[in-house]
């Protein structure tokens, strides 16, 4: 096991590029068993989700081949429709690939995800969904097993009873295929989403509203080959600006997408933060300015993403007054809390709130990696605190950064990745 030094007060400044989203490239690889021809993804990051994810396609019968940060995969021979345990317990975004192999095997048999760190995250909808498009649904010794009707799924009404990205992408993968109109309602609008609608109406698929809250997808009997680019990761973004707004002098973060971050700009630049975008896909940040405590409340997109939450909440402890953050999407996602109270920062977290009081001296400490989100915001406040800070199980970080720590180093930050 790793663990990443970072001795703080080091200022940024320079250009960083930013990768391809993670989120964007997993529903998209999955999106490659809906056709025997070929599919061409670019911008894939290379983290350890996606290998985890190829790995799957593999072991399902895919041809993979990964080069740089491009993927090619054809799924043209025999398929075998099986998430094995040993894989989606590394990864329980593998229930992406229940939807598309119900609908081109007829049937799926994957592991059930099981919590992780930030909560218990049921896949339900997923498959109250996939029921609504006729598959049964059975049980087995902690797999599901989803078997599609003889003639193949069916289109139908499909409400989710609460927002959920994956959710929306699986069943949207499985209506391309399905026998007639297939609408989604209540569905996810992130961008992640939009991008896989492209992808899919590449291949052949008839989508309307994709992004809208509300889509609709006519089956079509198959699906083609496509080529595409995967959007750029929003999240990584948003690190990256919080790196800078605490620590640059000023960074420049280039192949970004201004569009997908509203949310988290409109906060940052409440707090002080001087962001400026000389064009639609760069950002430039500079830090210094005094910073003032916001309140943010996390929400589906467009509100202000999860995924930030944590990297928010470093920020704030650099920001004058008391901030307020409430978690409305997962159950359990404030452990990066306690570790920057030992960093210094004054956080009363209870239930699903935190009270930041800032701002506060951060000292360099030994500190844990809970979960990929978590970890950002220990390596955010590594770089502002006096002192050395040691993350401590460091691969959460690896399975959704690009080269995180290359980056910053590039950048003038002081790290070091060493063994424990
Ligand atoms: C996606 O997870 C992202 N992962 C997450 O990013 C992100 O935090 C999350 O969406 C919310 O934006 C990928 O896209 C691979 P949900 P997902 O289904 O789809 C509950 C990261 O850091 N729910 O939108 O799993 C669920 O428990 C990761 O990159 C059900 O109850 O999230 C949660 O409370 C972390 N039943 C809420 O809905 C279901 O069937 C939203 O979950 C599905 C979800």
């Amino acid at each position: 096991m790793q663990k990443l030094s970072i001795e703080g007060g080091r200022r940024l400044s320079g250009v960083i590029p930013i990768s391809g989203a993670k989120n964007a490239a997993l529903p998209a690889l999955a999106a490659a068993l809906l056709t025997d021809e070929t599919v061409r993804l670019t911008r894939i990051p290379g983290v350890v989700d996606i290998r985890t994810m190829a790995q799957l396609l593999a072991s399902i019968g895919a041809e993979v081949q990964a080069a740089d940060n491009a993927y090619t995969i054809r799924s043209g021979g025999a398929l075998i429709p099986e998430a094995p345990y040993d894989l989606v317990k590394t990864m329980r975004a593998s229930s992406l690939v229940l939807g598309p192999l119900a609908a081109r095997c007829g049937r799926a048999r994957v592991s059930l995800p099981g919590g992780c760190a930030i909560g218990a995250r049921p896949i339900d909808l997923h498959l109250a969904g996939l029921k609504k498009l006729g598959a049964t649904i059975r049980h087995d010794r902690g797999y599901i097993e989803a078997a599609a009707p003889r003639g193949g799924l069916v289109g139908g009404h499909i409400h989710f009873k609460r927002v959920t990205v994956t959710g929306t992408e699986d069943l949207l993968m499985a209506a391309t295929l399905a026998k007639g109109e297939t609408v989604l309602e209540n569905s996810a609008r992130e961008p992640e989403v939009v991008d896989l609608a492209r992808l899919l109406a590449k291949m052949g698929a008839e989508i309307e509203g994709a992004g809208s809250g509300t889509i609709r997808v006519q089956g079509v009997d198959r699906l083609g080959g496509a080529e595409h680019g995967i959007v750029p990761d929003r999240i990584e973004t948003g690190t990256f600006l919080v790196a800078g707004a605490l620590i640059g002098d000023e960074l420049r973060l280039e192949g970004a997408n201004r569009a997908h971050l509203q949310a988290v700009l409109e906060k940052m630049e409440q707090a002080g933060c001087e962001i400026s975008a000389p064009d639609d896909s760069t950002l430039v940040v500079r830090g210094g300015a005094e910073l003032r405590a916001v309140d943010v409340t996390t929400r589906e997109h467009p509100g202000f993403p999860t995924d930030m939450q944590a990297q928010f909440m470093a920020l704030m402890t650099q920001a004058a007054g008391e901030s307020n953050i409430v978690e409305t999407i997962f159950e359990n996602r404030f452990m990066h809390a306690s570790e920057l109270q030992r960093m210094g920062a004054h956080i009363a977290a209870r239930g699903n709130r935190a009270v930041i009081r800032g701002k506060t001296r951060l000292t360099g400490a030994d500190v844990m990696a809970s979960d990929l989100r978590a970890s950002a915001c220990l390596v955010l406040a590594g770089l502002a605190a006096e002192g050395v800070t040691r993350i401590h199980r460091i691969y959460h970080l690896q399975r959704g950064y690009e080269r995180l720590a290359e980056k910053l180093a590039a950048a003038g930050a002081a790290l070091e990745l060493s063994e424990e």
